[in-house]
């Protein structure tokens, strides 16, 4: 992959990357066409994986669809597929981790410990092996976007982070692999996560900046649903992930919640406040 890469980039081409876990969606699609029109290659990674996953969580039934992932690939027109296998990743005695303090333990570092170390290990690992200039990612997952802007920042890769926005079935669902687990009737239970989001965002437009009240809607909806629960509804820094009490110059309004024993996570990101009516 690395000389394929320095090849590429030796001819004076644009070398982008998309990180995947595969189990692709449109949503990872938007990412290749973003990742298309802004350089002149690309590359997806396909790789679950498994450091970024606890002991309790879902690493042996995440789905896996690499054929069907690959050619979702080449029909995008997408040069290069990295698939590694969990060896050539992580060699035995491999002991070393890329961690961003501080942020790693928020949001959905509060309720998935170690999570994060291991996206950002692989994301940095990715970045060495792949050597892009311009990385993607979704706007779906904001603490990981927060976290690896941060680290990009902190170790002076040389790599452009460029984020994407969420993208949403019909009814408003933001696409993650993870939908596949859904029954029927959870796939409709699932849809609070969004209107507890566009609650927020209709406060807001009628003027409300108080994180408290936003997050107390947030939260009725989810009373309303109660066969789903709630993890966190935070209304946070979308820089720091720190917990914002005024929303009038922007925030990341953000929520995680297990409907049966599906985790989901979504949040909006509020502008800054054009005039304040407060
Ligand atoms: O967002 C994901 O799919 C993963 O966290 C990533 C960035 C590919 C790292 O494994």
């Amino acid at each position: 992959m690395r000389s394929a890469s320095r090849r590429v980039r030796g001819e004076g081409k644009r070398l982008a990357l998309v990180p995947t876990m595969g189990a692709l969606h449109e949503g990872h699609l938007s990412l290749v066409r973003a990742a298309r029109a802004a350089s002149d290659v690309v590359a997806a990674s396909i790789f679950v994986n498994p450091t970024q996953f606890g002991p309790n969580e879902d690493l042996a039934k995440y789905p896996r669809s690499f054929g069907r992932d690959c050619e979702m690939l080449e029909r995008e027109g997408v040069e290069f597929v990295f698939a590694p296998s969990v060896e050539e990743m992580y060699p035995a005695g491999a002991v070393t981790w890329v961690t961003v303090e501080e942020l790693s333990g928020k949001l959905d570092g509060r309720s998935r410990p170690g999570h994060f170390r291991g996206v950002t290990t692989v994301v940095a690992k990715l970045f060495h092996i792949v050597e892009p200039d311009k990385a993607f990612f979704g706007q779906k997952d904001a603490a990981q976007v927060a976290i690896i802007r941060r680290m990009v920042r902190d170790l002076d890769l040389p790599v452009e982070i460029v984020v994407c926005p969420i993208v949403r079935e019909a009814d408003g669902l933001a696409m993650s692999s993870r939908n596949a687990y859904l029954s029927l009737e959870d796939r409709k239970r699932a849809l609070v996560l969004h209107r507890s989001l566009e609650r927020v965002r209709h406060l807001v437009d009628e003027g409300e900046r108080d994180a408290l009240r936003l997050i107390a809607a947030g939260h009725e909806e989810f009373v309303r649903e109660i066969a789903v629960r709630l993890d966190y509804f935070e209304v946070v820094d979308s820089d720091t992930l720190d917990r914002v009490a005024d929303v009038s110059r922007g925030a990341l309004v953000a929520v995680a919640a297990y409907v049966g024993a599906t985790r989901l996570i979504d949040n909006i990101l509020l502008g800054p406040a054009k005039s304040d009516n407060h």
